[in-house]
């Protein structure tokens, strides 16, 4: 069964997501799973997809990592369909975030620990919008 799991964190001062990404998309293709990751104002946003199976011991892993903290469970729930099937983790970043951003929230701050899981899941999918309508050099060269 596919499962999707989404939590917002803090990151911590040590924190070098550029570093981590990669390493966290060769070892989530690994298994399975793929996604997306974001960071603005120090908050983070990460969405995980794959094999229920690999999702909690993959989560439960995150959770306890020292470089974020505040970790918080916003939703995880079973799919029928991948919203990130391409890549075992994308980082979004610049003008894709800006709109998905501007999309869903306008010129009101994005901050999920304020936002109900609903206003987060409907970000999540103009986001997964975003990217797959990207061009492939953008999307994929992260
Ligand atoms: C914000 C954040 C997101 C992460 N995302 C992933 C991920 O998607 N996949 C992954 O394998 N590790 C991810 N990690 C790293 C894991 O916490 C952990 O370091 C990694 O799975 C290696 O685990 P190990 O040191 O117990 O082998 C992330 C860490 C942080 C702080």
């Amino acid at each position: 069964m596919m499962q999707r799991l989404t939590y917002v964190s803090r990151a911590g001062l040590s924190l070098d997501l550029d570093a981590l990404i990669e390493k966290a998309a060769l070892a989530n293709q690994g298994f399975g799973v793929s996604g997306l990751l974001l960071q603005e104002n120090g908050v983070i946003l990460q969405v995980l997809e794959g094999p229920r199976t690999a999702i909690a011991p993959l989560f439960l892993r995150i959770a306890s990592d020292q470089r974020h903290f505040d970790v918080t469970l916003i939703e995880a729930r079973p799919i029928d369909e991948l919203c990130f099937p391409r890549w075992g983790m994308t980082l979004l970043d610049g003008a894709l975030k800006t709109r998905a951003l501007w999309a869903s929230h306008g010129e009101a701050g994005f901050d999920p620990f304020a936002m109900p899981a609903r206003a987060i899941s409907d970000f999540v999918r103009l986001a997964s919008f975003e990217l797959l309508n990207a061009a492939p050099a953008t999307a994929a060269g992260r």
